[in-house]
This record gives C-alpha cells, structure tokens and sequence, in this order.
C-alpha cells in the first residue's frame, strides 16, 4: 500500500472542495513526497517551438489560481495549466458543486468559474517566472461580463510576459453562454480578436506566446467539420479535446447522475476520445492536438495518443490515482517504447485514430 492509497479514505471523508483545498495545500507547503524525477528522451515532445520534457500535463481547473505549478511539475508533470482565471474574482455556483463518482471514477462538477481574478494570479505567475518549467495560462471570461470576448484580450494582455502558452477555455458548460463561442461565425471573430491582441503583444514584449482552443466533447460531426475549419485558418497552435460533458450515458451508479454540471474521469473516457480522434482525421496532421478526458492508466494514455494526440492532460484521474499519477504514466510509456523498440513518444500519435473515428 503507497501512501496516497494510505491516506484515501481520510480524503475521501472530506468533502470534494475541502479535499481540494487539503491537496493544494499540501503541495504548497511540500508536505507530499515527489517521486524521483523521470528523465527520458524519447518523452519529448515538440510543439508550437516548445519542448515538452514528457507528454502528460495537468488539465485546467486543478490550480485555478496558479498556487502550485512549481510543486505540480516537480510531481513529473510535464507541463501545467493554470485557470481558468477571468478578469474580476468570481466566487462561482453555490455549494455544493462538485460531486464524486466513485464507483465510476467520475466527478460531476458546476463550480462555475470561481477563482481569485487576473491580479492574484498574476502576482503569483510573477513571483516563480524565473523558474523553468511550462506553465500554460488557461483564460475565460466572467459571468456577469457584457463582452465575453474582451475578456480573452484582457486575459492575453494581462499574462503576455508571464504565460508559455495560453488556452482560451469556451468550452465550460458552468458560465451560461460560453459554448455559443464554438459557433462559427463566433469562433472566427474571438480568435481574430485574440490573435489581433496577440500582435499587439509580441510588438511590446518581443515574444511570441501560442495559443491553443479547448473544446468540448458535446458536438456532432457537422459542428466538428466547422470547429475544425475555423481552426485551420487561424494562428491556434493547438487544440485540446476535451472539457467537461454533459452526457450521463455510461453511468454505473445514478447516485449524481442529475447533478447539473460536466462530467469528467473514466465516463469521459470513450466519447472525448472519439471527439479526438474525429478531429485527427480532419485537422491532425496541421495542427496538434492535446488529448484530455478520463486518464487514469498508462494504458488510457498509449490510447489517447494512438487516437491522435500529441500531448495529454489529466485531472479526475489524479483524484482516484493519487498524485504521482503523472510520474506513473511517463514511466509506463518508456516501458511502452522499450518494448516496442520506439524511438520518440511522437510516433504513437495517431496510429490508431480510424479504431475510433
Ligand atoms: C475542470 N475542468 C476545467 N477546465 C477548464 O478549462 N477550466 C476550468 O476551470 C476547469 N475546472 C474544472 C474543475 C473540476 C473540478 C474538474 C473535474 C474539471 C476540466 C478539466 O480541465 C478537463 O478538461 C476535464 O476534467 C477532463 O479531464 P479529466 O478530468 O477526465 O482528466
């Protein structure tokens, strides 16, 4: 028995938001042990001029505040995500509002946004941006906002000199409004003004920041064929399939099944993966993808990459797994290559993406 399966059923009293806030302090104060770091080549992982030590990231929502990303990569994450952050604090839904699905290894979850504003985060990303490491910033807008999409520029304009990379999030189902930015004509005009802020930026601090577009996995083919046109044509560096669904199919136990909110983990697993591999088909060879939703194992992960992407994030699965899952993963996929006499981690990238388009 490690020591997070030791400490499992104590967190698991805790309600999910206290048990949250119990981790994140936990990897604030150093109080959990890191894993020997895993370094191995064959995990890098190149893309939009960055270099990925290894595939798996933390998916958004995590460290909505950017308290620990330092402790989070120290935990053999190759990359983190930061955010969602919008430009005022939000104190989000009323409580409660996350709900585990423990028997299905699911989280149900309507926090709707609550972080602490751009200017919090920002003291904090300010504070460690001497230090290395990929530490993406996830932006979205306020609920209470009359111009959703201004408050993606102000979220480019505010972290410019201190994001690797940004990810515009339209794809909560927590902020009423915000999936109709995956529309067409409305997808263009956000990221035509978010590219506009983007030059506005790259003239001032002399650096160019991608940006990558998460999704989510509640679309049909047509949407997908628009998503994926739009896409094209922009300047996006990458996208990430997927946030959150509302689905309920594929629940064991009905227990929270009518929780309003997304659903994450194991019951995301197949259709986010689907949604993955539907975008590979159209888009993959141009522009890389990044495949989230219900990794929990080494082998859900040689699984996504093979359906098309070239970088992970994981979240739920930590929650169930523990906190060395990221460490456990980048393991098994060197095991992966040994056995297979792989070269790079790269090469499984859509190997098998028609299994499930
Ligand atoms: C999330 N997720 C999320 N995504 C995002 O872009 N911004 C956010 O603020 C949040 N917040 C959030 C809170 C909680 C409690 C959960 C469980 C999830 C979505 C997350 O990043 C990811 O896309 C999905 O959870 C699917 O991945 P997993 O969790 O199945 O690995």
């Amino acid at each position: 028995m490690n020591l997070f399966q030791l400490f499992q059923p104590a967190v698991f009293a805790l309600s999910p938001e206290r048990a949250h806030e119990v981790s994140i302090s936990a990897l604030r104060s150093g109080f959990l042990p890191a894993p020997p770091v895993h370094v191995d080549d064959r995990l890098h992982v190149e893309l939009a001029g960055l270099i990925f030590p290894n595939p798996v990231g933390l998916a958004a929502g995590f460290d909505k505040n950017a308290e620990v990303p330092d402790a989070i990569l120290k935990h053999g994450f190759g990359f983190t995500e930061v955010g969602t952050i919008t430009p005022k604090p939000q104190t989000g839904n009323p409580k409660p509002r996350v709900f585990r699905l423990v028997e299905d290894k699911g989280v149900i979850n309507r926090l709707g946004f609550n972080n602490y504003g751009h200017e919090i985060a920002l003291k904090r990303l300010n504070a460690r941006r001497k230090n290395h490491g990929i530490v993406g910033v996830n932006i979205g807008a306020n609920k209470d906002s009359s111009d959703f999409v201004s408050d993606y520029e102000k979220g480019i304009e505010t972290f410019y000199p201190l994001a690797t990379y940004f990810t515009a999030n339209i794809s909560s189902p927590n902020t009423p409004g915000l999936r109709n930015l995956q529309g067409k004509e409305a997808l263009e005009k956000l990221l035509s003004r978010i590219f506009a802020q983007v030059e506005r930026c790259e003239e001032q601090h002399g650096r160019k920041v991608p940006v990558f577009l998460k999704v989510a996995p509640d679309i049909d083919e047509a949407e997908i064929d628009d998503i994926a046109e739009v896409v094209l044509a922009s300047s996006l560096s990458a996208l990430i399939v997927s946030n959150t669904t509302l689905d309920r199919d594929n629940l064991k136990n009905r227990l929270h099944a009518s929780e309003t909110g997304g659903l994450s983990g194991k019951p995301l697993f197949e259709k986010s993966t689907r949604v993955l591999a539907q975008f590979y088909k159209r888009i993959g060879k141009t522009v890389p993808l990044i495949g989230v939703g219900g990794i929990g194992s080494i082998s859900d992960a040689i699984t996504k990459l093979e359906a098309g992407a070239t970088l992970l994030q994981l979240y739920t699965g930590m929650i169930y797994e523990g906190p060395n899952l990221a460490h456990k993963i980048t393991k098994g996929l060197s095991r992966h290559l040994d056995a297979t006499g792989g070269e790079s981690i790269t090469a499984l990238t859509g190997s098998k993406s028609s299994d499930w388009a």
